[in-house]
């Protein structure tokens, strides 16, 4: 049996993004999680940055999909299941990750071979912001979004109110009940992610 693999990443590629800093947080409890799992676990954490995107217009396509767009979705299909992580803008997702999420929706193939890269994929959800709330709001927005794409989101979710002081220096996140939380959306994912992987 192969490892079972999870990839990371955030809907934001501000230096000191809090949910980054939570996406590394979520790493590290999936990294606990899958130790326990015979199989084992590859945990990857990812920045938007690395595979920048233009602002989605269809006419871009004319000329074939960016060379990033296809490194990126292949990087999404190669990995059993995903962990995204949003800031809240607005009570909604972050444009950056709905541009990330509408390009992604593009690709139909890879090297000839038909794809769906977030199709059947177990996926779940976090979001963390300065006010009490955590940013909750935004996560029906991509859930709604995610769900138009095929993904299958996990119910659990993880919203961290109070960035200021959402983490200790070695990420842990410092309110109990998230922390609780925490390690029980990366229990189901890892679960998710191994029932479903091909
Ligand atoms: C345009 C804009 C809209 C925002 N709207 C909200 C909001 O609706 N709810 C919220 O909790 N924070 C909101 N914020 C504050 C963000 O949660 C905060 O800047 C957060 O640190 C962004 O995430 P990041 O640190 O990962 O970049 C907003 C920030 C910006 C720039």
């Amino acid at each position: 049996m192969s490892k079972t693999k999870i990839l990371l990443f955030a809907g934001s590629t501000r230096i000191g993004s809090v949910n980054h800093k939570l996406a590394l947080s979520i790493a590290k409890s999936l990294e606990f999680v899958g130790s326990q799992h015979k199989e084992g676990t590859e945990i990857t954490t990812i920045s938007l940055n690395d595979y920048e995107l233009p602002l989605y217009c269809q006419e871009l396509e004319c000329d074939g999909l960016p060379e990033k767009l296809i490194d990126f979705a292949r990087l999404v299909n190669e990995h059993d299941g995903l962990v995204i992580t949003s800031p809240e803008y607005n009570a909604s997702l972050s444009p950056l990750l709905k541009n990330a999420l509408d390009w992604l929706s593009r690709v139909e193939n890879i090297d000839g071979q038909a794809v769906t890269p977030i199709k059947g994929k177990p996926v779940a959800i976090a979001a963390c912001s300065p006010g009490s709330n955590g940013g909750i709001r935004g996560l029906s927005h991509l859930r709604d979004v995610l769900v138009n794409l095929g993904a299958l989101i996990l119910t659990e979710q993880l919203a961290v109110g109070n960035s200021l002081t959402a983490f200790d220096d070695d990420l842990t996140l410092t309110n109990e009940r998230a922390k609780e939380l925490c390690g029980e959306l990366c229990t189901s994912l890892i679960r998710h992610a191994e029932y479903y992987k091909a």
